[in-house]
């Protein structure tokens, strides 16, 4: 059998893409990013990619006019790779139909909240406005809803700072932890969606996934 192999899909910094390279590495990941893929051209995860001799692809939406035509061609570029996985790592576009279908019960992503508490943009910030004592992530399988795929698996933190920045950096260093072990459990098998259910060695997980904590 071909050794598992998977996307990555940056449009940013790309430090969980790194966390990717590095479980690899060290052989936390049994596998290979085939490709890493980004939106924006000057996005530095492209550097850390290059650095890693990744081959890397640059989709630009300011290419299509539509959402549709977009996402047809990531399809088409990431095809050509054949992932077995495909990884969003603070990729900034919402995928349509199109993109959920080609790559059915087969694309990941990391939100920076306990979901479904915080879909959405700029969750630290609106965690720390409403005085929540929790914070965390999730790693999710990813659907046509927004952030609101079935969940693998969530970590989290006690809140002990009103800063923006400290949070960022402590929920970061849980997304380091938490996403390439998610990969790594779906590169052997352990982990898989089936109908909208997610199943972890066969078993179906309860809502909100496997705890970290
Ligand atoms: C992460 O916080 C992730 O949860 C969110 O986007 C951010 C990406 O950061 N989806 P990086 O590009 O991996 O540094």
């Amino acid at each position: 059998m071909a050794a598992f192999s998977f996307a990555v899909l940056i449009s940013g910094n790309g430090s969980n893409l790194q966390a990717m390279i590095d479980a690899i590495e060290k052989e936390n990941i049994s596998g290979k990013i085939c490709c890493v893929l980004s939106d924006k051209e000057n996005a530095y995860g492209l550097k850390r990619a290059s650095r890693a001799k990744i081959p890397i692809e640059v989709v630009s939406n300011k290419d299509f006019e539509t959402r549709e035509d977009f996402d047809t061609e990531l399809v088409k570029v990431l095809s050509t790779y054949k992932p077995d996985l495909i990884v969003l790592a603070g990729f900034m576009r919402i995928l349509s139909p199109k993109f959920i279908n080609a790559f059915t019960e087969k694309i990941l992503n990391i939100h920076p909240s306990l979901l479904p508490k915080y879909p959405g943009l700029n969750t630290h910030e609106r965690v720390l406005e409403s005085s929540d004592k929790i914070h965390g992530i999730t790693v999710h399988f990813v659907d046509e809803s927004l952030d609101g795929g079935p969940i693998c698996a969530q970590s989290s933190i006690q809140i002990n700072t009103s800063s923006v920045k400290e949070l960022e950096e402590e929920i970061h260093k849980l997304e380091y932890e938490l996403y390439p072990k998610v990969v790594s459990w779906f590169g052997e098998g352990l982990l898989k969606l089936s109908n909208g259910k997610v199943y972890f060695e066969n078993s179906e997980l309860k809502i909100g996934g496997i705890d970290e904590n």
